[in-house]
């Protein structure tokens, strides 16, 4: 059901329990003031009637003596308006004026009237005819009272005139505030429905369509600028992760080109076995290759759709540096170059993911040792790192080092700084973001720079949940 039905059937439904209540409560106020008012004119009537009593009937003449002047009271009635009375003796009905007889109040009513004025409603006649009945005493006749009635039907009608009126009244006006409550909530929704057909109409290539933002200061304004905003996120991960494919296919399709070459070369009828080997070795270099881009590719992936799982616990650090720097150890020895690992105090064991941090020290070496000169360092080095309390985990060589315009970009996917873009120096720019992204997926964070004296430096800080008893830091030289 839409919001505007449901707004009017709510302002409905609450109008009509409105009027309900105030109709109820209006007519009982105006039957309860009418009522009152007749109140007051019976016991009026009722005061004029006993000071009209002859002193004869004072002194307690019979009641037949009263009976028999009527005249009296009809001169009274025809002076006061239309009304019934009854007088009552010690011996019951004394005098009755208007009621054919019929007895116009109980005899234990009459008991509590001796003492002090009584109303009661009371029908007599036949079609019964409501009457509102004063019993009272008469002052200076002990033992006598009287009972003076008026008709109820003029108020009864009078009720049922106002309760028509406020049943006419009240559904016009529920039916008024039912339609209002509609037009207003389709008024006021309508620039919402507006936004909703426009954003219908964005389609997922657009990546530069807009709401239309209302010229207000209101909630909706406010709405369509949040939702703006939301679309602009959205169209910006659509283009990153588009540019993100486009570069990842990009990159692959170097390496596969030249596997695909080597590989057709090779089948080639007419080579010879050293031909052969050297297109295998070259295969397994690009294929080396494709599965490092591929298990980048994935990770970054991963991070987008933040669902990088991290297995955080307690590892030996030296094991996992160890393990990476074997792994290159022919490498760095065919190139004379060193590799030495410095763990600091405190950091003999690390809290994180030990193979993300693994995949993110690979691509460190993998950098400084394509950049380091032979004969050179590269050093990996752990320390604790002041408050809040951290574990560095840094890489560093003596090569050129970064360009200075290049280290604001060093972490972008696909970064490489400009003539660095052959597949003899660069891999695909993707090292250093899995780098950041696995420092920051660890509540951390990657920085990268120039050392104070040469060559390149990036750092990992990584946040430790607990502090750990500090222990003797130990360097280890590996090759
Ligand atoms: N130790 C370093 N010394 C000098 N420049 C470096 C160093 N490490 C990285 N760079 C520069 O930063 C660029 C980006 O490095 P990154 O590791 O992200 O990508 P890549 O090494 O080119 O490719 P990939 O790591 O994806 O195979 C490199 O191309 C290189 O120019
Ligand atoms: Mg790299």
């Amino acid at each position: 059901m839409s919001i505007r039905m449901r707004l009017a059937l709510v302002v409905g439904a609450a109008s009509v329990a409105l009027f309900a209540i105030g109709g109820l409560l209006g007519v009982w106020f105006f039957s309860r003031g009418l009522r009152e008012s007749l109140d007051g004119r019976l016991a009026h009537k009722a005061q004029v009637i006993a000071s009209a009593l002859t002193v004869d009937d004072r002194r307690g003449i019979p009641p037949t003596s009263l009976g028999s002047s009527p005249a009296n009271l009809q001169r009274l009635d025809k002076r006061r308006g239309a009304a019934v009375l009854q007088v009552f003796g010690p011996h019951g009905v004394s005098a009755d004026f208007g009621t054919s007889g019929e007895r116009l109040v109980s005899g234990t009513r009459l008991v509590a009237a001796q003492h002090h004025r009584e109303y009661l409603d009371v029908a007599i006649g036949s079609p019964s005819d409501p009457l509102r009945v004063v019993v009272s005493p008469i002052t200076g006749m002990p033992g006598w009272t009287m009972a003076v009635g008026l008709s109820l039907a003029s108020n009864e009608e009078a009720v049922s005139e106002v309760e028509l009126d406020i049943l006419i009244a009240g559904g016009a006006a529920i039916v008024v505030a039912t339609a209002g409550a509609w037009w207003l909530a389709r008024a006021a929704l309508a620039p919402v429905e507006k936004m909703r057909q426009r954003v219908a109409e964005i389609s997922e290539h657009d990546l530069t369509a807009r709401l239309d933002i209302p010229d207000t200061s209101d909630e909706l304004a406010a709405l369509a600028r949040t939702m703006d905003d939301l679309l602009a996120r959205h169209q910006g991960t659509l283009a990153h992760q588009r540019a993100f494919i486009a570069d990842a296919g990009h990159e692959l399709r170097t390496p596969l080109a030249v596997l695909s070459g080597e590989l057709e070369m090779a089948g080639r009828p007419g080579r010879s076995p050293e031909q052969l080997t050297q297109a295998v070795h070259r295969a397994k270099t690009e294929t080396d290759r494709i599965s490092h881009l591929a298990q980048d590719l994935l990770l970054l992936a991963t991070v987008d759709e933040g669902r990088l799982a991290l297995h955080v616990e307690p590892f030996v650090t030296a094991e996992m540096l160890h393990a990476a720097v074997a792994i290159r150890a022919s490498r760095a020895s065919e190139q004379d170059v060193r590799l030495t690992i410095e763990i600091g105090a405190g950091t003999e064991t690390v809290v994180g993911d030990a193979l993300r941090l693994r995949q993110a020290v690979d691509n460190l070496l993998d950098n400084a040792l394509r950049f380091a000169p032979r004969g050179s360092i590269v050093e990996i080095r752990t320390a604790r790192s002041g408050t809040p309390d951290e574990v560095l985990i840094e890489v560093s060589d003596e090569g050129p080092g970064f360009a200075a315009d290049f280290v604001p970009h060093a972490f972008e996917r696909f970064a490489r700084p400009a003539g660095a873009r052959s597949r003899s120096t660069g891999g695909a720019g993707l090292g250093l973001a899995v780098v950041r992204s696995v420092a920051q997926a660890h509540g951390g964070r990657a920085e990268a720079g120039n050392g104070p004296v040469h060559g390149a430096r990036v750092r990992i800080f990584l946040p430790q949940a607990e502090d750990r008893a500090t222990q003797e830091g130990r360097a280890t030289n590996v090759n």
